[in-house]
Parts: C-alpha cells; sequence; structure tokens
C-alpha cells in the first residue's frame, strides 16, 4: 500500500509522539524532553527520551530511535503502512481509499463478512459456555487448570450438542446460505443440507495478528476421534501463514520465541506468564511460518512434545528456521510429554529453568544422530564421530567448526585433535557449507569511527540551533558527509532549513525500514559531554574543522589527477580551512 508523502506527513503531525508514547510508556518531564524506562531492551534507569520539539525518541542506552512511525512499528511490530493505519484511526482520519480493480473489491469484501462472520460465531460459541448448555464445556476447561481470566482472553468457547445451532443463530441473523459456505463454518449433505461443521466441542477460535478471527479448532471433552477439529482453509484462513497465539506473542518484549505443538500448550504457557509462545495450527511448521517468525525474532525455542513425533517435528524445523537466520534451541521436556503437562506438574520456574538450558539446536542434531550408532561397540562410535565431523564440516567459519569441535568432543568424551583431524579430512574432500547464522538486530548502536559521529553532531546541532546553519553549511556541503544515508538526510535537513525549520520526524518517515529509521534517529540525537556553553562553541568549531579536513583529505585522494578546476576547488578549500578555527561562534 503506497500513500502520499503529504497525506504521511499528515498522519504523523496530528499523532504528538509524546502522547502517543505516553500510552505505552511511563514519560517524565526533565527540561526539554522526556525521560523513561525503554520499551526495548531491559533497565533500572530511564535512558529512553522523547523530544517533543523534534517529534521523535531515542534511547541513549539501546540505541533504538525514530519517530512516532518507528515507533509504532517497533512496539506493535507492524510494517510501516500498517503504522500508518493504526495512527490514521487513532486521529480520526481517513485514509484515501486504494483503487481495486472490481474482482479485487469483491475479494476484499468477501473477505471482510468472512471474518465479521467467524467474529459472530466466535462471540456465539464464547457466550454458550456461560449457559446451562455450555456448564460441560466450562468444566472441562477448568478441569484443565485455565482460569476464567485465560478463557476470556483466548476466546474460549463452546459448540452444543445440537448439529444446527450455529446455523439457526447466523441465519437468524440474516447470514446468507452461501456466505457461511465461504466460512468454512458449515458442512453439506444431500440429506441434511446445510449443518454445523463444530458441534460437541470446547472451541478455539484462531485469530491473526490483526486480531481477527480467521478460523477455528474445537477439541472433544474426553477420548473421542477426531481429537481435534479444525475449520478448513477458507479466503481468510490459510494456515501456513498463520501462528496461534500471535497475536499477543508479537508484542511480549521476549529476545525468542517459543514455539510449541498445540493450542493448549500456548494456552498454558501463556498463563503461566510464557506470553511469547506460539503454535502451527494443527499442521507442521513450513518455511512461511519461519519467514513470518523472522518479522518478530532471531531466536526460537522449540518446545515440541518430547515422544518421536515431536523430535522428528523439531529436526524438521530446525534448518528451517536456519535458512531464514533464525537461531533455534531445544527444550527438553523429560519426564514430561508437553508444555502443559510440564508447567502444570512442576510450575513456571522449573520451565523457566528449563527455557534457560534449552541445548543448541547442532547439538541436539548431533544427539539425534547418536541413538542411530551403537556407542558400545568400537566401530559403531568411530562411525559415530566420523557422520559428527561431516556434519560439522558444514559450518562455514572455521572459529563455528573449532567451537563445535570442542563442544562435541568434550560431551561424548574422545579428543578435540582426534576430531578436528576427521573434520579436516571431511573438508579436504569438499562439502557444501552452511552459512553462520546471521544477527541482525544489534542490541547497541554500532561503534562508529570519529568521522561519521561528528557528522552526526553537525546535523544534530543544526536541528538544536537553528544559527549554526549558515556556518556550517558554508564549509560542509551535504555531499561531504560520508555515507549515502548521511548524504540524504544531510540535503533534506539543508532544504528544510533553508525554507524554515527542520522537521527530523518528517524526514525519518522518508525511511520505511525500523534500521534506517532508527540511524537516521541517531544523526538527530548525537551529544557531547561539555561543561558550558564556553566550550560547546569550541566543540563546534573543532567539530566543522574536522569533517571539512576530512572531506578535503578524500576529495583529494578521489581526484583524478588531471581535473585541474577540481584541483583548484581543493587548494581553495584548504587555504580556507584556518578560517574555520577563528570562527565566531554563537548559540
Ligand atoms: P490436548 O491433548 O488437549 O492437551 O491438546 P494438545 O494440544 O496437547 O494436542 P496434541 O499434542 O495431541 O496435538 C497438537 C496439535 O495437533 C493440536 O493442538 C492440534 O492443532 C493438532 N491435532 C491434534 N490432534 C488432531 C486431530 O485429530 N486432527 C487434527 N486435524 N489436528 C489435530
Ligand atoms: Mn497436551
Amino acid at each position: 500500500m503506497y500513500y502520499p508523502d503529504e497525506v504521511i506527513e499528515e498522519v504523523r503531525a496530528r499523532n504528538d509522539i509524546v502522547d502517543v508514547i505516553s500510552g505505552y510508556v511511563k514519560l517524565q518531564r526533565k527540561g526539554g524532553r522526556y525521560f523513561g524506562l525503554c520499551p526495548f531492551h531491559s533497565e533500572k534507569t530511564g535512558s529512553f527520551s522523547v523530544s517533543q520539539d523534534k517529534q521523535m525518541y531515542y534511547c541513549f542506552g539501546c540505541g533504538a530511535g525514530g519517530n512516532v512511525f518507528s515507533f509504532v512499528m517497533e512496539y506493535e511490530n507492524f510494517t510501516f503502512p500498517e503504522a500508518v493505519k493504526m495512527l490514521a484511526d487513532r486521529a480520526g482520519m481517513a485514509l484515501p481509499e486504494q483503487e481495486y480493480s472490481a474482482e479485487a473489491r469483491r475479494q476484499k469484501d468477501l473477505k471482510d463478512r468472512v471474518r465479521e462472520l467467524n467474529r459472530m460465531a466466535a462471540g456465539y460459541y464464547h457466550r454458550m459456555l456461560r449457559t446451562p448448555q455450555g456448564e460441560r464445556g466450562l468444566a472441562y476447561l477448568k478441569g484443565r487448570g485455565l482460569s476464567d481470566e485465560t478463557i476470556r482472553h483466548f476466546g474460549l468457547g463452546f459448540a452444543s450438542q445440537y448439529s444446527n445451532s450455529l446455523y439457526q443463530y447466523l441465519r437468524g441473523k440474516g447470514v446468507s446460505e452461501e456466505l457461511l459456505k465461504e466460512s468454512g463454518l458449515m458442512q453439506v449433505s444431500e440429506k441434511q443440507g446445510m449443518y454445523d461443521k463444530f458441534w460437541n466441542r470446547v472451541m478455539f477460535p484462531i485469530l491473526d495478528v490483526n486480531n481477527k478471527v480467521i478460523g477455528f479448532g474445537g477439541r472433544v471433552m474426553g477420548d473421542g476421534k477426531p481429537k481435534y477439529l479444525n475449520s478448513p482453509e477458507t479466503v481468510v484462513f490459510d494456515k501456513s501463514r498463520n501462528l496461534y497465539g500471535l497475536n499477543f506473542a508479537r508484542t511480549s518484549k521476549k529476545r525468542y520465541m517459543l514455539v510449541c505443538e498445540g493450542y493448549m500448550d500456548v494456552i498454558s504457557m501463556h498463563q503461566a506468564g510464557f506470553t511469547n509462545s506460539v503454535a502451527s495450527l494443527g499442521t507442521a511448521l513450513t518455511s512461511q511460518h519461519a519467514m513470518l517468525l523472522k518479522r518478530y525474532t532471531d531466536e526460537v525455542i522449540l518446545t515440541y512434545d518430547s515422544d518421536d513425533a515431536g523430535v522428528r517435528a523439531a529436526l524438521r524445523a530446525i534448518p528451517m528456521f536456519r535458512e531464514v537466520g533464525i537461531a533455534t534451541r531445544v527444550l527438553h521436556m523429560e519426564p514430561y510429554k508437553d508444555p502443559d503437562e510440564f508447567i502444570k506438574a512442576l510450575g513456571t520456574e522449573a520451565f523457566q529453568e528449563r527455557i534457560d538450558q534449552a541445548e543448541n539446536s547442532f547439538l541436539f542434531e548431533v544427539s539425534v544422530l547418536q541413538r542411530s550408532y551403537d556407542m558400545k561397540d568400537p566401530d559403531g562410535k568411530t562411525r559415530f564421530f566420523q557422520a559428527a565431523a561431516a556434519k560439522i564440516a558444514e559450518f562455514e567459519l572455521e572459529i563455528e567448526r573449532e567451537n563445535y569441535i570442542e563442544a562435541v568432543a568434550e560431551k561424548y568424551h574422545t579428543s578435540f585433535e582426534g576430531l578436528r583431524r576427521m573434520v579436516a579430512n571431511v573438508l579436504m574432500q569438499g562439502v557444501p557449507t552452511r552459512k553462520a547464522p546471521v544477527r541482525q538486530r544489534q542490541a547497541r548502536p554500532e561503534k562508529e569511527d570519529g568521522i561519521r559521529q561528528s557528522q552526526r553532531l553537525l546535523l544534530t546541532w543544526i536541528t538544536e540551533y537553528p544559527g549554526l546553519f549558515d556556518t556550517i553549511a558554508r564549509y560542509i556541503p551535504p555531499e561531504d558527509f560520508s555515507d549515502e544515508l548521511y548524504r540524504g538526510v544531510a540535503s533534506m535537513v539543508y532544504e528544510q532549513r533553508r525554507n524554515g525549520a527542520v522537521n527530523p520526524a518528517q524526514i525519518i518517515s522518508h525511511f520505511t525500514e525500523p534500521e534506517q529509521q532508527r540511524a537516521v534517529a541517531q544523526l538527530f540525537n548525537t551529544e557531547v559531554r561539555v561543561e558550558n556553553p564556553r566550550e560547546l562553541e569550541k566543540a563546534v568549531r573543532e567539530t566543522i574543522y574536522k569533517v571539512a579536513d576530512y572531506a578535503i583529505a578524500a576529495k583529494s585522494r578521489a581526484l583524478d589527477p588531471t581535473d585541474m578546476k577540481g584541483l583548484q576547488e581543493l587548494v581553495d578549500a584548504k587555504r580556507r580551512l584556518p578560517e574555520i578555527r577563528r570562527l565566531h561562534i554563537s548559540l
């Protein structure tokens, strides 16, 4: 979805950043800024600052920063268009309608109507729990240890023993048979006509990340078969693109996600405070699920069942996560079968301990491999080490290989050198390599060389002390900033300043990736430690000098020796450098 710049700017201007962030973080005014505890890393003293003038936030602890869109994107895990939509709604603004083709519009209407129908059904099932008919359902859920609050939070419900009660209810609300057919909530037979798909089951509504009901799972209250019945795929329900619990898990501030197998596991974990857990929807995990999770996290802890099926599922999932750059660890549930049983038996703290002890996925793979060798037989043992060496050889970096050689040698009691030679032999024969896990999100700002820090200071000062602009611009044109991002931002800052005041928050809106927004926010929030205004004035002078000097050196390195005009310009610029040292700077 593409919105014109003016629209984006209006949405931004109508959502004051202090107002919006106050809805999430407790802020206190200190001087010209507001401070609070950073929601993006854990800390005890508030280094998270919000500036009303700049309409920006910036955390001096972890480097998170941006405008009101960035905040909503990072906090809610929204994409840029989702953030625009949410803030437009918040300000009561109507966004321009997208142009749809007739067919696309029909599809969109159909989707909206099916979602609405699902919402009505979920409400109906949920209310049913509190009726005499629904007593058995409520008793079942309570018997499984769920609190009233949990039942409400997940919108759990009950489908009565009559096979047409939802049908009657929805028809009574004027819903057509045609639409009912699209919803996946009904079945049709020659004899009976249309009737409910779910009856005599407790119901688990399935929500997408926008909290819209897209389908249901229904469980028998006892040992009947099938244990679970799930909605079929419909226009709104795509099992490989949704995960149960993700609507809640995406706003949990944990750096990893817990991935399990079942609805009940997710619910138990959330009830116990592990609100970062999700499950696939009665299907195996797919690479689309892995990509979906990558939007929210770089690390997954698999909490699959401890049986053979669970181990097989884990072995299939690990490479899918690796492929998208998610590091995986495996939680050992023994002697319990699944998270629900574990938490019920041993409680929250014991589960947290198991999370902390979760095994590195590679060592998990090796331990599964080991089960197929007879370790008591010398030959079996050798073959196991050979197989392990072949797996270790797949790592791209020597340091990774060394680390795993060490870990495997220690765990299975063999010599480091012996295993290292085996790995070297495999490498001589040539093996495909596996990529090192990518770590994209960085908690700390990158270490910067001094020149970039100086360039950021200039941009921050231009914004904070408009009077400095002419002086800075005289010696440093936007092209003198070192990388593309800095140059782009500098030319926007210069242009805005020539036409009036600098509007940093609007500049940030030009960038739609959170990483870029964070980098741009840093450009406007760079500080030096000085004792008094005199020192600051001196710092300004020094910084202009440093940046100008660096730019001249860079240009002269890049200069074509036959370019006489360029050479002359450089000589002039160099001659003017000492002037900078004598500049009178006044804030
Ligand atoms: P409880 O037995 O109630 O604790 O549920 P569970 O979530 O532990 O179930 P289990 O581990 O047996 O299954 C994991 C998931 O697989 C379930 O949450 C369902 O999504 C799915 N599933 C289980 N049994 C069936 C079935 O009979 N049919 C279908 N379609 N899916 C099932
Ligand atoms: Mn279970």
